[in-house]
């Protein structure tokens, strides 16, 4: 099975984190934020919950929804488009498209920016892990 966190696994087992290849860097990026998460206190991460959170609506003030996939799509191997300016988004999922979750502090960064907008307040550790685990999954 190539399950991007058993790979990493092995990988590090055999002393290769630091392969600079989009495969290992991108499960060395993964594995360091869940255990960070994990040491802030969440419990085991769940695909299905990142699923659901990823294609969950949240409502606005205003009457308005937002959701993960207003800028993204639904299917994470296929381009989105950001639904302020119209701009592409490239594919989400690692096997569609390397660069994906490979950058600590993109990952960070986006997380964040995008946690903010779309539900309204940050994401907590649990959410984070959840939607990366979703997101690396390659489903
Ligand atoms: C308003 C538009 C918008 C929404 C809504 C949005 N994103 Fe993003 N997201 C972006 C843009 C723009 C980027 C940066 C450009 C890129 O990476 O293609 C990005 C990048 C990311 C990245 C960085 C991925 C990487 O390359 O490593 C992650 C992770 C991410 N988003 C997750 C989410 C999650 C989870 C949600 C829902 C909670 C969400 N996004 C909602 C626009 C959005």
């Amino acid at each position: 099975m190539k399950h991007p966190l058993f790979a990493s696994v092995l990988c590090l087992g055999l002393g290769c984190s630091w392969q600079t290849t989009s495969w290992a860097a991108e499960s060395a990026t993964v594995t360091q934020l869940l255990a960070e998460y994990q040491q802030a206190g969440a419990a085991e991460f769940s695909v299905e919950a990142g699923k659901a959170l990823w294609e969950k609506s949240f409502p606005t003030a205003d009457g308005k929804q937002r959701s993960c996939t207003a800028c993204h799509h639904l299917d994470l191997s296929k381009a989105g488009e950001h639904v302020r300016t119209g701009k592409t988004i490239a594919a989400m999922a690692p096997n569609a498209n390397s660069e994906r979750l490979t950058k600590l502090k993109k990952v960070r960064k986006w997380l964040k920016r995008n946690c903010k907008w779309t539900l309204g307040r940050v994401c907590n550790a649990q959410e984070k892990g959840d939607l990366l685990v979703f997101l690396s999954a390659n489903q």
